[in-house]
């Protein structure tokens, strides 16, 4: 069976995901190269686990995370359509199960709140882990006197971390964020409708959502 292991090291999904980030840079974009794919795809994987999915869908999580930004090789608009195509693609390639190819395809294809839906417990999990990536070390932006507002709320974020609990059956987003740097405001303009898509996952999950910022929950 296809491990998340292999898909990282294959040589044309490394390169696939760097070029990609290479070019959501030149269009200005926050950081989406190997520290977010392996983020989404480590934080997807735990989501799962606590919840006491079983551990080959929790690998899955893990596959589908890892490669969910893929498609922005081809287009970022549609990044997600593209990068299931992809996705796809590369895994019947690499001899995986065509079900399990076709679960992760999904969950690639369906990780954007503008044409997306949870369609899985995979593509759950997928959703909540990269909607809840906010840090300051994806800015590149290197001047802050040019900071666009995603930069800033990003800059902002000292801190994100996705707590599970599972016998209270609740996702809970635990920011931080400098005031100083962005307001809560700020956060709401470009993260409401990233929130609702995580809310929709985690009920999908059976699950509430929580959002605490610096220690007052919000949602
Ligand atoms: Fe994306
Ligand atoms: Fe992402």
């Amino acid at each position: 069976m296809l491990s998340v292991d292999d898909v990282r090291a294959n040589p044309v999904v490394h390169k696939l995901v760097k070029v990609a980030d290479e070019h959501l840079s030149a269009q200005g974009y926050t950081e989406h190269g190997q520290r977010h794919a392996n983020l989404v795809s480590h934080i997807a994987g735990n989501i799962l686990a606590r919840l006491g999915y079983a551990p080959r869908t929790v690998e899955l999580a893990q596959i589908a995370g890892y490669l969910h930004d893929i498609g922005n090789v081809a287009n970022r608009q549609d990044h997600a359509t593209a990068g299931a195509t992809i996705a796809l693609n590369v895994l019947l390639q690499m001899g995986m199960d065509p079900e399990e190819a076709a679960i992760v395809a999904g969950a690639v294809g369906n990780h954007e709140e503008r044409l997306g839906e949870p369609i899985s417990p995979v593509s759950a999990a997928v959703i909540i882990a990269d909607k809840s990536d906010v840090h300051r070390t994806r800015v590149r932006n290197p001047n802050p006197a040019l900071f666009d507002i995603h930069d800033r709320v990003n800059d902002a974020a000292q801190h994100s971390f996705v707590r599970i609990d599972p016998e209270r059956r609740l996702v809970i987003l635990e920011l931080t964020i400098d005031q100083a740097k962005a307001s809560v405001v700020d956060y709401f303009e470009i993260f409401l409708s990233r929130m609702l898509f995580i809310r929709k996952s985690a009920q999908f999950l059976g699950c509430g959502f929580q959002l605490f910022i610096n220690r007052t929950q919000m949602l």
